[in-house]
C-alpha cells in the first residue's frame, strides 16, 4: 500500500522509533526489501539517489514501485534521496515520488533556505512531502580534527531558523555522522541532537547510517529516518562475488546471480528495521 512518506514519519516521531530509508538501485534491490519489511511488519521506505533515477528513469521507479506495492499490506513510500537540481527535483515529483530531498547544505545558509522554500511550495502543492539539510554530512573516509568535525554539526538556532523559514517537513542534521565506511570512529552528539529536537517539531533525518555506533540511542531523541546504503552494498558483492567465483560460468543466469546476490542484504535490513524500533511498526 503506498503511502505520503510525511504519514509515515510523523507516525514514527510520535512513537519514538526510526523508519530506515533503504537506498535502493533496481527491482531486485526494492524486491528484497520490501519482502523484509513485510515480514517485519515494517514500514517500507525505499530512496532512489540521482544515479539510480538517471539510470532507470523516475517513471520507471515510479511504476515499479506502484505495482509492487499493491502486492504488499505495508505502507510503501518512495522517496528521492540528494536532489541537487531544481530540474531533477521537479522531475521526480511529477512521476509520482511520495517526499524529495532538496539538498543544498554545501551553499550558504540563505540559498539554501531559498531553494528549499521554493521547492517546498511547489512540492507541496503536489503532496509531496520535502526533506532538506542543514549542517554537513560529508564521507566517512575523511578524519577530521575536531576543529573541522564542529564546523560540520548543525547549529541549534540554523535549525530552528531554516525550520521556520522553509516550512520543510522534515530534516536531515548534522551530528556526527558520516557517508560511506568510517575509517575512525564516529562520535555522534546526543545532546545537540536532543536539543534540536526540543527546538523544531518535524522529524530529523540522520544520513550515514551505516557503521554508525549507538543508533538506537537516536530516534527517541528525535531521529525518524535513518539512511542506510553501505551496509546492504557489502554483502550484496561478495554474494555476487561467490556465485560468480564458484560456479561455472554457463551455470550462472544473470538475474538469478543478481536476486541471489541481492538477498544477502536482507538479514543486514532487518537488523536495521529492528534496531531503529520500526519493526511491528507498520
Ligand atoms: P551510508 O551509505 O553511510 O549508509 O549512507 C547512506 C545515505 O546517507 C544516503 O543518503
Amino acid at each position: 500500500m503506498l503511502v505520503n512518506t510525511k504519514d509515515l514519519l510523523i507516525k514514527a516521531r510520535a512513537e519514538g522509533y526510526a523508519v530506515p530509508a533503504f537506498n535502493i538501485t533496481d527491482l531486485q534491490s526494492i524486491t528484497t526489501i520490501m519482502d523484509v519489511c513485510q515480514e517485519e511488519n515494517a514500514p517500507c521506505l525505499l530512496e532512489a539517489a540521482e544515479p539510480t533515477v538517471k539510470s532507470l528513469g523516475a517513471d520507471i521507479l515510479q511504476a515499479m514501485i506502484y505495482t509492487l506495492a499493491k502486492r504488499y499490506t505495508v505502507p510503501v513510500a518512495l522517496h528521492f534521496d540528494h536532489g541537487r537540481t531544481f530540474e531533477i527535483i521537479i522531475q521526480t515529483i511529477r512521476a509520482g515520488f511520495t517526499s524529495v530531498m532538496i539538498d543544498w547544505s554545501d551553499r550558504s545558509f540563505e540559498e539554501n533556505a531559498a531553494e528549499t522554500k521554493r521547492i517546498v511550495e511547489i512540492a507541496h502543492s503536489c503532496g509531496v512531502s520535502v526533506e532538506a539539510e542543514i549542517g554537513v554530512v560529508g564521507s566517512g573516509a575523511d578524519v577530521l580534527t575536531d576543529e573541522e568535525r564542529e564546523a560540520t554539526l548543525t547549529k541549534v538556532e540554523d535549525a530552528k531558523r531554516f525550520y521556520e523559514e522553509t516550512g520543510v517537513d522534515f530534516l536531515a542534521i548534522g551530528i556526527g555522522t558520516a557517508h560511506g565506511m568510517y575509517k575512525a570512529e564516529p562520535k555522534l552528539d546526543l545532546e545537540r541532537l536532543e536539543a534540536i529536537s526540543k527546538a523544531i517539531p518535524i522529524p530529523l533525518v540522520l544520513h550515514g547510517g551505516s557503521g554508525t555506533p549507538r543508533l538506537e540511542e537516536t530516534p527517541p531523541l528525535g531521529i525518524s529516518k535513518v539512511n542506510v546504503f553501505t551496509d546492504l552494498q557489502i554483502p550484496i558483492r561478495n554474494k555476487a562475488k561467490e556465485i560468480l567465483t564458484t560456479q561455472p560460468i554457463e551455470k550462472i543466469f544473470p538475474v538469478r546471480l543478481w536476486t541471489e546476490a541481492h538477498k544477502a542484504a536482507a538479514p543486514v535490513a532487518r537488523e536495521y528495521l529492528r534496531k531503529l524500533g520500526a519493526s511491528g511498526k507498520a
